[in-house]
Parts: C-alpha cells; structure tokens; sequence
C-alpha cells in the first residue's frame, strides 16, 4: 500500500509536494498514513490560474469530446475501484463494503455528467413582435472552486467536479485534511484520463484551510463556489462569495432529517430502513435520520425491534470482515456524540442499546438506541454524526409533521406507510428538500440533491446538478422586417 497512492497536491498537471506537510490519520487505529502538502493562499491562487488558463481550451470542446476524456476518467475509477474504496476505509473509517459502494457511486457522477452535458440545451422563446426572435443558449460558468467533506472522501468530490467539467468549467478543489488521499487518487486518476491540465486541480492543506477557503471565495476569477460541510462555515463562506465578487454558490449544509414511522408501516421494512439510514457511515452522513418519531401505538414493538437489529451490528475497524460501524472521524466526533447521548441519558432518555463509547477502539461508539426522548434534547434539535438513533412518540399525524418541521434545517426527510393517501400528504407537508417513502437511502447521481431553510442552496446531482454549472444567456435576435 505505502507506494500505490499520491501524497503531494496536484496543481496545473503536476504534482506539488511542500517543507510543510500535515499527518493523516488512520481513525480506526490513528497510525499516520501520510504527510500531505500544507498548502497556502498562493498555492491556491497557482491553482485558480491554471483553472483560468486551461478554460478556454476546455470550453471550446465539445460536450461530446468532453465526454469521451470523461469516460475515460469514470473507466479508470471503475478498474480502481478497490484500490480506491481501500483508501476511503482507510484514510475515512467507513466499512469497506460501503466504501465500495462509495467508490462506485462516486465514478457514477462522472459517468452521468458526462452524457448529460450533451444535452444541455437552450430554448426558442415564442416572439412578442415580429421584428425580433429569441433564444436561450447554456455556457459554462468559468472557473469553479469547491470545499469538500470528509464523510464521502470520493464522491462528494465527483458530485461537484464532473458537472462542472462536464459543463465545460475547469475546477480547483480543497479536500478536507482528513481525507486528502482520496482526492489525490482521482487526480491520479484524472491524470491517466488524459483530463488536461488546469482542469482539475486538489490543493491539499490544513493549517491553510481558512485562508484557502478566503481565498477561493473573494477570488474575481472564480465564478463558482461549491461547499458541503456545516451551516456555521457555509454561511460565512456564501456571505464572502457574495460579498466579494457575486459570485454563484451552491451550499450543501446541515441536515436534522426526521423519520416518521406510521402504525400503518410494514414493521420489518421500517426496521431495516431506519437501520441503513441512521448508521450508514456511523451516522457521519448530511441525510442520516438524525431523529426517529414513532407512533404511539407501535412505539414498543418497534424499539424493542429496532434495538434487537442495533445490537447485532458489529462494530470495529472497517477492513475487517462483517463490520457494519466503523471508527467516528476524529476525537472530535467522539466527545459530540458521548456529550449529547450523556445529557440525554441525565434528562431521562434510557438506552434500550449501546449508551456509550466501544472499547474496540478510541474512536468507536457502540450503536446506540435511545427511547423516552423529549422535543427539548439535543440529540432531537441538533445533528448528532454519530451512530445514535433517538425514538420519539407522536399520536397524530399532525404531531408527527409539526415535530419534523420543528428546526430550521430542511434536507431530507423519511417515512413508512403503506397508506397510499398519507404518503401524498407528508410528502407535500415536509419542509425537506428529499423525501423517501418506505426506504432509508434516497441518494443517486440521477436525482436533485439538496436542501431548502438553511440546509442549504442549489442541487447536486440530476440536471439541477449540471445547472448549477452554467449560465443561462438570453440572446434578442432583431432585425426582421
Ligand atoms: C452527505 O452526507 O452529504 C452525502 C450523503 C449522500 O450522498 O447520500
């Protein structure tokens, strides 16, 4: 493993390494994989110019031969695709079977985008006068910046950078100093593709993050600014692309996502939805059920099945067999989540499993179930990122929308019914920018992804996805006699 992967950044077609490097960590044993570059501002405005002088070119092609080089790019992943998910276990935690999940989820961004593009097509606008047509043609933005999370160290990198490629758009990313490895494994990757260069540049860093970050989005040549992370920093970072430049920003922030189970559910299914939702990733995922309401007349019978199915979840680093809960992502993370399960436990809410950290490791948290939980806990009100599932009763259907929507967070939304009607209605009535009905993982490269209140602005994904790469230009033909 130690000479298969890249460890410097990955600038205009050429790999950057700098004096000032930073560890990345193993979170399942906290061994140091690598010392990546500790970049800076003028790195990253390095990158940015190379974005810059690469666009013309790129632009120019057409979406077609654009696609060819993008093929390429999601062939590579794909024939890579364990080395890649190895890397994802490794430097992210996650257990290997869904690491390869990621992996292949991540390459299908790339594989969409890069079809989709050849259809993004203007319009004819029925004219107002006969001395005048009108049309609408889709050009790229320019030059794009994007801040990425560590929970999906591949895919929510694809998810911005193919659009934006697809699109015609050149891109400079910043990975999170978690998980850089990744990042630097696609530009490998992009290289081989025969993606020019300038096109897809990583700037690694750590100490750098909040100058790149300023950097990125006060720069007049960057057009774009994508980010997925906190609602705390996205807002700061939109407020200084606006700001500075007007620039256009897509913010995939926070979630608090609920997930109603109605007495009118198939109880297995609700079981099994509500377990791959909530502890996919350890919890560590924006459209985790962060709370599940329960109604009352079922409330036992589902706990009681819910905390069977938690409890024979195996726990323990990811490139192990049968684990279904890797490590959390840092000390960070630990000491959130057995805070909150803490003071819930202290204003009443009982453990029906787990309650408290794994002796596996420093950074495991045994899955945990907690019922008796009031509107009032933390664990109710804020996004935990961990592997806790609190239960929550509700006795009518309205309750069960008006404690849903009680949060200013609005990304995804769950629920089980078999009742054809109230799907219709809470579907409609959830204040979510997602909704799955009856399963417990919504996400795909074909759909929009995205949140409304302050989970966030614009859609990743879909043809919303590509959207958010181009511009719209209104062209008046006049003239005509
Ligand atoms: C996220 O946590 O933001 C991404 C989850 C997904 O793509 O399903």
């Amino acid at each position: 493993m130690a000479s298969s992967f890249r460890t410097d950044a990955y600038i205009n077609g050429e790999w950057r390494g700098s004096a000032k490097r930073f560890p990345v960590y193993n979170p399942a044993t906290q061994e140091v994989i690598a010392q990546v570059p500790d970049l800076g501002a003028s790195d990253c405005e390095d990158a940015i110019a190379a974005a810059d002088a690469a666009f013309p070119a790129w632009s120019a092609k057409t979406a077609k031969e654009r696609a060819a080089v993008m093929r390429a790019w999601y062939e590579a992943m794909m024939a890579d695709a364990d080395r890649l998910a190895a890397m994802i276990t490794r430097e992210g935690g996650k257990p290997l079977a869904e690491a390869k999940g990621e992996a292949v989820y991540g390459a299908s961004f790339v594989e969409w985008f890069g079809e989709e593009a050849k259809r993004a097509y203007g319009r004819t606008i029925p004219t107002t006068t006969p001395t005048r047509r009108y049309l609408t043609i889709k050009q790229p933005v320019g030059v794009c910046c994007a801040v990425t999370p560590w929970n999906f160290p591949m895919a929510m990198i694809t998810r911005k950078a193919a659009p934006a490629i697809a699109a015609g758009c050149t891109i400079v990313l910043k990975p999170p100093h978690q998980t850089p490895l990744t990042a630097l494994m696609l530009a490998e990757l992009a290289e081989k593709a025969g993606i020019p260069k300038g096109v897809f540049n990583v700037v690694t860093t750590h100490a750098g993050t909040e100058e790149i970050g300023r950097t990125m989005c006060e720069s007049p040549i960057v057009k774009k600014f994508s980010f997925t992370g906190s609602t705390a920093v996205g807002k700061k970072l939109g407020a200084l692309c606006v700001g500075s430049t007007v620039k256009r920003i897509s913010l995939e922030l926070g979630g608090n996502a609920p997930l109603l189970v109605f007495a009118d559910c198939d109880m297995d299914q609700a079981v099994k939805g509500a377990i791959a939702c909530k502890f996919r990733n350890a919890g560590q995922t924006c459209v985790c059920a962060n709370r599940i309401l329960v109604e009352d007349n079922i409330y036992d019978e589902f706990s009681k099945k819910l905390a069977e199915a938690v409890k024979a979840l195996k726990v323990g680093p990811g490139d192990q067999d049968g684990i279904a809960i890797g490590p959390l992502i840092d000390m960070k993370a630990m000491e959130k989540v057995e805070r909150m399960v803490a003071e819930a436990i202290d204003a009443g809410a009982t453990p029906l499993a787990g309650g408290k950290p794994n002796s596996v490791g420093k950074q495991f948290f045994t899955p945990t179930v907690l019922a008796n939980v009031t509107r009032a806990m933390r664990v109710n009100t804020e996004e935990i990122f961990g592997p806790v599932a609190p239960l929550i009763k509700f006795s009518s259907e309205d309750e069960a929308v008006a404690i849903a929507n009680d949060t200013p967070f609005g990304l995804a939304g769950y629920f089980f019914t078999k009742d054809v009607h109230r799907a219709w209605r809470i579907a409609e009535r959830l204040q979510y920018g997602m909704i799955s009905i009856n399963d417990g993982i919504l996400s795909n490269e074909v759909v929009p992804f995205g949140g409304v209140k302050e989970s966030g602005l614009g859609r990743e994904g879909g043809v919303e996805g590509l959207e958010e790469y181009l511009d719209t230009k209104y062209i008046n033909f006049g003239g005509f006699a």
